[in-house]
């Protein structure tokens, strides 16, 4: 990939970043999630919190279930709603979510677009119809979405603040290699940076998420009433701004990271911290409704601080009675769960939760 996109800019010059982050994750040949095997798993690239512990799709079911409840009470439009994940990676959110929410939903989507992790989902979960895109679903039905883990990879743009207004940072050829260059801002991104960032300082670069934006628009014009929980790193824009690009973008490969993303274009992952206040106030600007909290607030919503407790009590249960594997069990499941509202580590992630504005 590395050559072709190095031909590709010699002959038509520097692409933007977004170009960029989508040919290394997506291009149908090449990309780290579209042609190699599957990433979020233990024995992949990356953990995440469905691995960690199937109490997150439990709590994440909760939430489900209650969404689709209050579609039902919104509108008179009859029928069930379809729950559907979108970038189910390994699809180990599957079986808890359904075990908890599926009895209220007309039937169960995943979106993958990686085929190496739509590969045998269908089998592992025969109620669940796996596509590869939104647009394999029928339209205009009621529709609870999930995802986690899936914004920090939808491209975005970078651009910088100057005196005389945006610069954005793409990808060029120097000396024989990939680098990054200022190029001029496109109109779309500028236009996206003066509404929905203000006046960041000048020297700012900011990650300009564009197609999380129109991704958002996708749903609510696709789907009749729609209820959605984004789940992601991410960061607010007081924790962006000073950054620069090295830090803003991430990248790992087999649980290493700080992989040189320049140097090897679709054989790691490239993902940003989620610009949380841009991606919110560009939520809001199309007319829906955001709240914004953290994987914590929102676990504990959803009841895990009583969970926990419940498992704690089986642990010292199975203690007393000189159970030991049942209190290594109930032990492993409580640290699993604690791990989810870790605020130096999952915790600390954030719920994007978007419905239709009143
Ligand atoms: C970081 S992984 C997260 C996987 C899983 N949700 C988890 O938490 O373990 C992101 C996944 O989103 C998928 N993906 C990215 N963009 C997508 C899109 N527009 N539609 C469907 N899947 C997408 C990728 O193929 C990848 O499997």
């Amino acid at each position: 990939m590395k050559s072709q996109l190095i031909a590709e800019i010699r002959d038509d010059g520097p692409i933007p970043f977004d170009r960029y982050m989508d040919a290394c994750l997506y291009d149908p040949d090449g990309g780290f999630f579209s042609a190699g095997p599957l990433r979020s798993a233990r024995t992949g690239d990356f953990v995440t919190s469905p691995e960690v512990s199937p109490w997150f799709g439990t709590l994440l079911g909760r939430w489900a279930q209650s969404a689709s409840v209050a579609l039902g009470q919104r509108g008179e439009r009859g029928g069930l709603p379809l729950l559907i994940e979108v970038g189910a990676g390994s699809g180990s959110l599957l079986a808890p979510l359904i075990a908890e929410a599926g009895g209220v939903f007309g039937g169960v989507y995943v979106a993958e677009l990686s085929s190496a992790a739509r590969s045998g989902m269908s089998e592992r979960h025969p109620t669940v119809d796996v596509v590869a895109s939104l647009d394999e679903i029928p339209t205009g039905v009621d529709a609870v979405l999930v995802a986690n883990e899936l914004l920090d990879n939808m491209p975005v743009a970078l651009a910088r603040r100057t005196d005389d207004g945006w610069l954005e940072i793409g990808v060029g050829v120097e000396g024989g290699d990939l680098t990054l260059i200022e190029m001029p801002v496109r109109e779309e991104v500028s236009a996206w940076c003066d509404d929905v960032m203000g006046d960041v300082p000048v020297g700012t670069v900011v990650t300009a998420q564009l197609a999380v934006a129109s991704w958002i628009s996708s749903v609510f014009d696709r789907f009749g009433r729609v209820s959605i929980c984004l789940i992601d790193y991410g960061a607010r824009t007081e924790e962006l701004a000073g950054r620069d690009v090295g830090s803003l973008i991430r990248s790992y490969r087999r649980h290493q990271s700080g992989i040189d993303w320049l140097q090897h274009p679709g054989e790691t992952d490239i993902t940003v911290d989620v610009n949380i206040d841009g991606v919110a106030r560009a939520i809001a600007l199309a007319g829906h409704q955001v709240r914004v909290m953290s994987q914590a607030e929102f676990l504990v919503e959803q009841g895990i601080h009583e969970l926990i407790e419940s498992v704690r009590g089986d642990e010292q249960l199975f203690a007393r009675e000189g159970k030991i594997m049942g209190q290594l069990k109930a032990r492993s499941q409580r640290i699993e769960m604690e791990a989810l509202v870790d605020p130096a580590g999952f915790g600390a992630f954030t719920v994007l939760l978007v419905e239709e504005g009143t």
